[in-house]
């Protein structure tokens, strides 16, 4: 399949829904981009799934391209954007550009994420300018969570769904090439989507969006310390796994694996290799 470009996602806006999962290393980047997968994103939700932490704050640029490399080396026909962690990008356009450069000189990604509204498009502005494609993400950004009083659906009134609509058209204006629109309702998303010409890619924003994204832990059923609402699982994996761990140590501890067909064999006697040592 052919390596997926800016101008195929943009063009995809009203033609092909499109289709985006996180990724944190090769071995899920070569499952997902197999499977055609339009775009991966290496998510900062990295600090949570994969490295532990209680939000996605304290995520480093360093942790981010690490796993960004391991991503991109599975990667063959899928976008592939880096997020921007917190701070990476907000003290300045200048540290932006470089921290963005890194995600494609030292990862290969083809583009970079950003959070916010109408405060980050010059930063937006900037990175695009510096030619990095940007995709914006507003609604709830979990970044930012504690000022926005927690893990809550954006824009349920008429005022704050206003402001959404304005950062939306505004990081349109700044350069971005798309939009993440995170936990607000299905017809604020509608109103957005029809009102910027990028595409909208959903995350627990109804049907109406461009596209949709999902953590990739969340639809396997493999994190489940918090589950969203809007996530569906499409398969649960963690108990299948708890069994398939509980068979190895079972089989491990009887002596029932490894058997003859795990093993290798010689026709050599090694014994006589015990003999010669006890005559020494
Ligand atoms: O970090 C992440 O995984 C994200 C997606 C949920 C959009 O930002």
């Amino acid at each position: 399949m052919k390596k997926k470009t800016i101008p195929d996602i943009i063009n995809m806006k009203g033609a092909e829904k499109i289709t985006m999962l996180t990724a944190y290393d090769v071995s899920f980047a070569r499952l997902l981009d197999a499977s055609g997968i339009d775009m991966l994103l290496v998510g900062d939700s990295l600090g949570i799934v994969a490295l532990g932490y209680e939000s996605t704050v304290p995520v480093t640029m360093d942790e981010m391209i690490h796993h960004a490399k391991a991503v991109g080396r599975g990667v063959s026909q899928a976008l592939l954007v880096g997020d921007m962690p917190f701070l990476s990008y907000q003290v300045c356009p200048e540290e932006a550009i470089v921290n963005a450069g890194r995600f494609l000189k030292e990862a290969g990604c083809d583009a970079v994420k950003v959070e916010g509204g109408e405060e980050v498009c010059a930063v937006v502005s900037a990175i695009d300018g510096a030619g990095i494609p940007t995709m914006g993400h507003i609604g709830l950004t979990p970044q930012t969570a504690g000022k926005l009083g927690g893990f809550k659906v954006q824009g349920k009134d008429l005022e704050t769904a206003g402001k959404l609509v304005d950062d939306a058209q505004a990081l349109e204006q700044a350069g971005a090439f798309s939009l993440v629109l995170e936990c607000i309702p299905d017809k604020l998303a509608e109103v957005i989507t029809a009102s910027v010409s990028i595409p909208t890619i959903g995350i627990g924003a109804g049907p109406a969006c461009d596209g949709q994204v999902l953590v990739t832990h969340d639809l396997l059923g493999l994190f489940d310390k918090f589950v969203p609402s809007f996530v569906k699982k499409y398969v649960d994996l963690s108990p299948r796994i708890k069994e398939a761990l509980a068979s190895f140590q079972a089989e491990v501890k009887s002596g029932k694996y490894p058997d003859v067909e795990h093993s290798f064999t010689t026709k050599v006697d090694m014994k006589a290799l015990l003999r010669d040592s006890e005559d020494a």
